[in-house]
């Protein structure tokens, strides 16, 4: 098996930390996402630091035929994907009625849509060559509905029902589906889209339990 990982928004904290997990073990990267400085940084760092090839691919998957041009890309280059790690993903804050629908809308494109669209892409040649690995990057959201971020909550629930379908597809390949779902971690993950809200989801959920009025 080769050993190139393709990571989606590998500038933000997650990605860029599975890719350096990645290098360090001596495997070839593809690094992929909107901010190309934080990109070519982190390629210098690691083929610096671990003597691996890392290709960049600047690319928003809020749009809808970004997977298709990540995908023509890598095989441009001949660069054959043997790990995809979906990584890619964000959300927003605010009662779901009140929010503009555009920006729930890219958040679907890029948690769920752009991430069906390249494990569709990469998953064939995984499979006729009997090989590969693709991680989802979820979240324990997955888990429970998310007041005030329900859009968010939903979509990294399709990632987990999706991702554990798949896997099961998979039985008897040598090629596996894996859901990663990690609770907080400090990132920009907040800055983004008003996420810096002082009522966190979770304590949203537990006054909504008990009832309780919120203001937004
Ligand atoms: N942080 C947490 O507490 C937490 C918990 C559980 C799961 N997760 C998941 O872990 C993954 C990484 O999250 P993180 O917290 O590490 O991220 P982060 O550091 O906050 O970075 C945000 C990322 O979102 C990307 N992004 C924003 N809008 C985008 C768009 N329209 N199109 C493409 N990319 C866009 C940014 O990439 P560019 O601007 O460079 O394109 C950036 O890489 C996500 O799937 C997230 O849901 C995070």
């Amino acid at each position: 098996m080769g050993n190139t990982a393709l990571v989606t928004d590998a500038s933000s904290v997650i990605g860029a930390e599975l890719a350096r997990l990645h290098a360090a073990k001596g495997g070839d990267l593809v690094l992929v996402a909107r901010r190309e400085k934080a990109l070519n940084d982190l390629k210098s760092e690691l083929e610096k630091a671990y003597g691996i090839k890392a290709t960049v691919i600047a690319a928003d998957l809020a749009h809808p035929d970004s997977a298709e041009k990540i995908f023509t890309l890598t095989e441009a280059a001949g660069i054959q994907i043997d790990v995809l790690i979906n990584n890619a993903g964000f959300g927003g804050h605010g009662k779901f009625y009140k929010r503009d629908l555009a920006k729930d809308q890219a958040i679907m494109q890029v948690n769920m849509v752009s991430l069906v669209n390249l494990t569709h892409l990469y998953l064939q040649g995984m499979v006729s060559r009997n090989s590969g690995k693709i991680l989802h990057v979820a979240s324990t959201a997955g888990f429970i509905p998310g007041p005030l971020q329900a859009v968010y909550y939903a979509t990294k629930a399709f990632v987990v029902s999706f991702s554990q379908a798949i896997a099961q597809e998979l039985s008897g390949t040598n090629v596996t589906s894996t859901v990663l779902c990690p609770g907080a971690v400090v990132t920009g993950f907040v800055e983004a889209d008003d996420l810096n809200n002082p009522h966190s989801a979770i304590e949203m959920y537990y006054r909504l339990y008990f009832n309780e009025d919120i203001r937004v």
